[in-house]
């Protein structure tokens, strides 16, 4: 919300440290908005999750034979993301653990985020995480991967224990370490005889498994379950269950609720992003010193989401990619026309050489449109041009006040 200017007010005669001062006494005199804003945020963590249960009583029953000592099958979990992966696993492991430390049982479950970069960035951190989770401490660096793995297969078979291993986001991890890891994984696993290991690979990426070494495909996914997106009902039903502890009474309606639920619905029928735009709906609630949220701030939380998303993932993006994009942006100049490869190759060059950057491979700059066309920064299509053959159309995607935004990032990164 750069440019709100609703707050920015000056009372006449009042200094401005008289007007920041009324500012606070004010709010502090309204009553809040929120009665517990954390209950909307990933943090918190469900009494019941809603819709799941088919998806919740399969795993369970794939993990269960670890209960008798019988390693459970590898289990593989996709769907996109904010459709209740990760919320449905914790759960799970959770309720083993619970159960397992009642009747003193051989199971070990084990959870790891591998998009934290302190557990998950190398093969190294990942196994020194794992060995940490069986009770091993090793130092932060300086012994060889092959003997952190002896390490620990040495010590799953002295405690004779069935180790559950959940990846959330393995794709991630995959990403930056290659998937040898799941290989050693599995064949040294045929090598255990007391101890065993089971995998719950999770991850939002539907084609990854496709990308895996044909081996560690196979014994990773002997079982698959598919995580489906939610309708706007069922959005509705897992926002309905927070609203009363988040906020307080009367301050969102169900109208309110309903048009958050049926835009994350139309959207990707993704959880998180319906309580993201009610507890930013909320927020902007707040600032604009409403006592109740309203649809229009429901409006305004999908843009300010929108926005933040998008100069985020621009943000990040690595260098020769934003001076691709920085190309499109100066050839478009002001409308969403499309424009051909070769022409954003063309000025791509100009931006390269006006900021020492290498100048890429026609191929190159072709296969970092089409990442960003996945990111959904950049729509292409390829037409036809009759016997000339066929050619791509390459366009911006992104709203005009977004792309304000992305213009000031990118001037500030290039001459
Ligand atoms: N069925 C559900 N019932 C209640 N809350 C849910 C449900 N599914 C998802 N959530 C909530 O939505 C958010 C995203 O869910 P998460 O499990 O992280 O999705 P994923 O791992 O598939 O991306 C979390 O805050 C989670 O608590
Ligand atoms: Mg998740």
């Amino acid at each position: 919300m750069s440019r709100q200017s609703t707050l920015v007010f000056r009372e006449r005669g009042k200094t401005n440290t008289q007007n920041v001062k009324n500012l606070f006494l004010n709010y502090l005199k309204k009553p809040s908005i929120f009665k517990n804003k954390e209950v909307l945020t990933e943090s918190f963590f469900p009494d019941e999750i809603l819709h799941r249960d088919n998806e919740l009583m399969q795993i369970s029953s794939i993990l269960a034979p670890a209960l008798r000592g019988y390693k459970p099958n590898n289990l593989f979990i996709y769907g996109g993301v904010g459709t209740g992966k990760t919320v449905c696993v914790k759960l799970i492991l959770k309720q083993l653990e619970e159960i397992v430390k009642k009747n003193k049982l051989n199971v070990k479950p084990v959870y790891v985020n591998c998009k934290l970069k302190k557990v998950a960035d190398t093969e190294y951190r990942l196994l020194a995480q794992l060995l940490f989770e069986i009770g091993i401490v090793v130092p932060d660096t300086g012994l060889p991967t092959d003997v952190l793995y002896r390490k620990f297969f040495n010590e799953v078979e002295k405690q004779k224990k069935i180790i559950i291993i959940a990846l959330d986001e393995i794709d991630a991890l995959v990403r930056k370490i290659g998937d040898d890891f799941l290989y050693n994984f599995t064949r040294i696993n045929t090598e255990l005889e007391k101890g065993k290991i089971s995998f719950i690979g999770i991850t939002n990426n539907l084609n990854f498994c496709n990308e895996l070494d044909a081996r560690v495909k196979s014994s990773l996914s002997e079982e698959e379950i598919i995580f489906h997106p939610y309708n706007a009902t069922q959005l509705r039903d897992i926002l309905k269950q927070r609203v009363d502890k988040a906020f307080n009474k009367g301050v969102v309606s169900d109208a309110v609720i309903n048009k958050c639920a049926a835009l994350a619905a139309q959207e990707h029928g993704d959880a998180r992003r319906a309580l993201d735009l009610l507890r930013v709906a909320g927020e902007i609630a707040e600032r604009y010193n409403s006592d109740v949220v309203t649809e229009e701030h429901v409006d305004i939380a999908e843009k300010k989401i929108d926005l933040d998303g998008v100069t985020e993932s621009i943000r990040k993006l690595p260098r020769q990619s934003q001076a691709v994009l920085n190309a499109l942006l100066k050839l478009t100049n002001n409308s969403n026309k499309p424009v051909t490869t070769i022409e954003v190759f063309n000025v791509y060059r100009d931006i390269c050489l006006k900021n020492n950057l290498r100048v890429l491979t026609t191929r190159r700059v072709s296969d970092l449109l089409n990442e960003l066309t996945t990111l959904g920064i950049i729509n292409t299509r390829v037409v036809s041009k009759g016997r000339y053959g066929r050619t791509r159309e390459i366009s911006l995607n992104i709203d005009s006040d977004v792309r304000e935004n992305v213009e000031k990032i990118l001037s500030l990164n290039f001459n």
